[in-house]
């Protein structure tokens, strides 16, 4: 699939001040700690392209949701993990704006690359500022701006909206992976195609669930979320997390299943776990017992798909040409309600044939883990949580969106 927008390919960048909006939002241990690089490690093409062209690379992140300059939200960590992995000085700026960034990115060579501090640090970031964004471009004197950040083009912020009003603005190279692959499963999959969503809440995810109807073979639902699609369908849940308020969603959505597939073969399109793994507290104590959604007692909390359920899925994902998976199927923090997941990423690397695609956040977490690390066992491991779901629920990407057009 042809990307819709321009990359750096199509740009002249030799010798050229590039500021690059990468994501390097990573997930950080109460120590500080970062705990997980993918992110990091995405950004590195797009980075050792800009520096095969003598270029000097200004990168423009933010990381949490930080209250003012908070120093635990400090790209600095950041800046020593990438320099480990290009094997290469990245100059950590103190600032995002300014004097201080002006005099490190005039003094910086060509073939440098600078991270500059985190844009939230400044309330204009979110509020989409004009002033903001051109005093970036100002105290960088860039050519150009790169869109490489594809966890964040779900927002209009001045760092991925209003800073392409005032640069040639282009894609990088992890922006156009993520969304030519994501693009091509939604809109021209090999079938069979095989949707499987997990993960907390219904109100999160219906929009991409509504998407699979029309395009997907079968949908298969796991997670807390399966709870409230039990709880629906009339079934005790127990002491178990559920949404009790999403009947309205669901009558929609069984209605628009109906009509693709006919009344009596809805439960083969969206199918729902018939059995589940308990237990009466959320510990790492507790082991796992099987029960029939029929069966599920008060105190019972249902925190993965059960044994049966574990069969049919892989089943079902076996004989897929296509799985998207989006949202772990139990809770996968603790090893023994990982089992529905677990079985889920090992039916997938055992079918290198078949196209994976894996949703970003928690559920990229679990695969590159249980993956040890790389994420080689699967077609694509999405950088990108509420991004992947936009895109793949048909949403525009702001941060897409503002780029030229190729
Ligand atoms: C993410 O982690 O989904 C992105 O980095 C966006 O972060 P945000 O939800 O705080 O805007």
């Amino acid at each position: 699939m042809t990307f819709f927008k321009k990359t750096i390919r199509d740009l002249p960048l030799q010798g050229e001040t590039v500021v690059v909006r990468v994501d390097y939002n990573v997930p950080l241990t109460d120590d500080g700690e970062i705990s997980d690089d993918l992110r990091i490690k995405a950004s590195l093409p797009t980075i050792k392209y800009l520096l095969a062209r003598g270029c000097k690379v200004v990168l423009l992140s933010h990381l949490g949701r930080p209250d003012g300059k908070e120093k635990k939200y400090s790209l600095e960590p950041i800046a020593a993990r990438l320099s480990t992995l290009l094997a290469k000085e990245v100059v950590f700026v103190d600032d995002t704006v300014g004097d201080t960034v002006y005099q490190a990115v005039r003094r910086a060579p060509k073939k440098s690359v600078l991270l500059l501090e985190n844009l939230r640090y400044y309330p204009e970031e979110e509020a989409d500022s004009h002033a903001f964004a051109k005093a970036i471009v100002k105290s960088t004197r860039a050519k150009y701006f790169v869109q490489d950040g594809f966890g964040a083009v779900h927002r209009a912020h001045a760092s991925t909206h209003a800073i392409t009003l005032f640069l040639p603005s282009v894609a990088g190279l992890l922006v156009e992976r993520e969304y030519t692959t994501i693009s091509h499963a939604m809109h021209t999959p090999k079938h069979p195609l095989v949707a499987v969503m997990g993960g907390a809440k219904v109100s999160d995810k219906i929009a991409v669930i509504e998407k699979f109807v029309p395009k997907a073979d079968t949908i298969l639902i796991g997670g807390a979320m399966a709870n409230t699609f039990l709880a629906y369908r009339g079934l005790k849940v127990g002491s178990s997390k559920y949404e009790p308020d999403q009947a309205e969603v669901l009558d929609r959505l069984y209605a628009v299943v109906a009509e693709k597939v006919g009344q009596s073969h809805v439960d083969d399109f969206l199918v729902l776990p018939s059995d589940v793994a308990v237990a009466s507290s959320i510990d790492t104590h507790h082991t796992r017992s099987n029960r029939s959604v029929q069966h599920i007692h008060d105190s019972d909390i249902a925190l993965d798909i059960g044994n049966e359920s574990i069969e049919r899925y892989s089943a079902i994902i076996a004989h897929a040409r296509t799985v998207v998976w989006n949202g772990t199927l139990g809770y996968a923090e603790l090893p023994e309600f990982a089992h529905g997941s677990a079985r889920v990423a090992l039916t997938l690397a055992t079918h290198p044939q078949t196209v994976s695609i894996i949703g970003g956040g928690d559920t990229a977490d679990f695969a590159l883990k249980w993956d040890g690390g790389e994420g080689a066992s699967f077609t694509h491991v999405s950088t990108g949580g509420g991004a992947s779901l936009d895109l793949m629920a048909g949403k525009t990407l702001p941060g897409v969106e503002s780029l030229l057009d190729a």
